[in-house]
């Protein structure tokens, strides 16, 4: 080694060093319970996830955001961008409160054919059609005080300008009436807005997103009605060759475990009117942590699916003190047919792949009361995957804990067919007589068989059973990381197992 190159050398070992330290050192995205595989805003307050759009080969969000508490204020839109879905980077706020009121959820679009003549220069602008939600309306008792409107950005979504002539959409005197979610509705060549109308939603049609006119109404009558009815979507997804729209409508409360979650219904939809296939209640995921979730936009026939990973019974307590809440991790939606029924399935998104390290893989583990995998697997790592197939439908459980005794349950109980996620024990629940509950979730395929995907992270499981369609979020707070895992079965029960370390998105 000659001179310059071991000072290069010595430099390279520094730099490396003082990286490393940057990366432990306490922190930003280093808290305790920092989600390190999930978007979380750097500090302060967030909710829905907004204006998700793909454009050049960048994917916005935007969300619910007040930059001035970690609880619920004044609403702004955050902005965050990604080239992968699953690193992001964070923006400059793009919509701030005014006159009109609060940025409230929605969504956006591209407006390829320049049909709002925002475009300029053949540049084909980016439209964000949201809630304008006026607190002061609200408070002296009137009706009308939440109406949308829209704005338009001609730099790939940095910078916005609302529209003069906002609101384009005014309240009838419907005091819940929000969350506009925009498409492109190629058949008739229009856009279709739905919008949450209290217990209801509304469709309205527009050939320039300014002027809109009023559809049709559905589900006043159908579906869960706990609830105010909140953030919908509406989108197709094709089967076999066939195309079905799908309706998804978050409400709160009212959800299968208490609180907010998010219902769907699967349908034909005309450009007019929404016809459902089937008037049963289903739910896209069942655990308490998974709401006002809405697809991307122009991203083609694939449907990308990211929900606000908190519930309102008790998102302004959990026990974060710099930032509070997370979305989920990003989930392609899909159709399956189960015993003559159409049902919507979710999975995490392909581009969550690429966070994967070396699998530890155990074929064919045989539990017979329970099985340590800690011996196997070493002290778990701070956040990874684990995948079992099971070949029978039996009781089992998986339990995760930490060196001060913490527990977090996950398993399978046949007698009620149905999987569940305890976080009884599982950590700090005292900010919230609610929280610490078991959940359940019906095993809905026919499969004579159980395979489960975990993504666990530092304060979240996720869990995706019989490939996607029994699904459940949950989010738990431990004192300690989760460092053991154990596996426990009535009987003697068989299994494959991997064990995947995820590597960190800020990283
Ligand atoms: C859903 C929601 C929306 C509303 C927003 C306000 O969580 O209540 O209906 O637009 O949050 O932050």
């Amino acid at each position: 080694m000659n001179l310059k190159k071991g000072f290069l050398a010595a430099c390279c070992v520094l730099a490396i060093g003082f990286l490393h330290a940057q990366n432990t050192k306490p922190g930003l995205y280093h808290e305790p319970f920092r989600p390190q595989v999930h978007f979380s805003p750097p500090e302060k307050w967030m909710n829905d996830p907004n204006g998700m759009v793909y454009n050049k080969g960048v994917y916005h969000l935007f969300y619910q955001f007040y930059p001035d508490a970690t609880v619920w204020g004044p609403m702004h839109w955050g902005h965050a961008e990604s080239k992968d879905l699953i690193h992001w980077q964070q923006k400059p706020i793009a919509l701030y409160p005014d006159s009109l009121g609060y940025i409230f959820s929605g969504s956006a679009v591209l407006d390829v054919h320049n049909t709002s003549g925002f475009g300029k220069n053949g540049q084909a602008p980016l439209i964000a059609i949201f809630t304008h939600h006026d607190p002061k309306g609200e408070k002296a008792g009137k009706a009308d005080f939440q109406n949308e409107s829209i704005a338009y950005s001609l730099d790939d979504g940095k910078t916005w300008t609302k529209y003069s002539g906002n609101p384009v959409l005014k309240n009838p005197g419907i005091k819940d009436f929000r969350d506009p979610k925009v498409m492109w509705f190629e058949a008739s060549k229009k856009w279709i807005m739905t919008l949450a109308t209290k217990d209801r939603v509304t469709f309205f049609s527009s050939l320039n997103l300014k002027d809109w006119k009023k559809e049709s109404e559905f589900g006043a009558q159908l579906g869960a009605h706990g609830g105010v009815w909140e953030c919908p979507d509406l989108f197709p997804l094709s089967l076999n060759g066939k195309i079905y729209w799908v309706l998804l409508v978050s409400i709160n409360p009212g959800g299968p475990n208490q609180g907010s979650a998010t219902q769907y219904f699967v349908g034909n939809f005309n450009g007019n009117s929404f016809i459902p296939k089937n008037t049963a209640t289903k739910w896209i995921d069942y655990g308490p942590d998974n709401y006002a979730g809405v697809t991307w936009s122009n991203t083609g026939k694939r449907k990308i699916f990211l929900g606000w990973m908190s519930n309102w019974l008790y998102a302004t307590q959990v026990p974060t003190v710099k930032w509070r809440s997370a979305m989920t991790i990003p989930r392609e939606l899909s159709l399956q047919e189960v015993n003559g029924d159409i049902l919507l399935a979710s999975k995490p998104a392909k581009e969550f792949d690429a966070l994967r390290l070396s699998p530890k893989v155990v074929k064919n583990a045989q539990v017979d009361g329970s099985l340590n995998l800690t011996n196997k697997f070493g002290q778990l790592p701070k956040q990874f995957e684990l995948k079992l197939s099971i070949k029978e439908v039996k009781d089992f459980s998986i339990n995760l804990s930490n060196t001060v005794g913490e527990q977090l349950i996950i398993g399978f109980d046949k007698a009620r067919n149905s999987y569940y996620i305890d976080r009884r024990k599982a950590g700090e629940s005292s900010f919230n007589k609610d929280f610490a509950a078991i959940h359940y979730a019906p095993k809905l395929s026919a499969s004579k068989s159980i395979d489960l995907t975990l993504v666990v992270d530092a304060a979240s499981v996720e869990l995706f059973a019989d490939n996607g369609l029994s699904v459940m979020t949950s989010i738990f707070f431990p004192k300690k990381p989760i460092t053991n895992l154990q596996l426990q079965a009535n009987g003697s029960l068989f299994t494959d197992l991997e064990m995947i370390p995820l590597k960190s998105i800020w990283k």
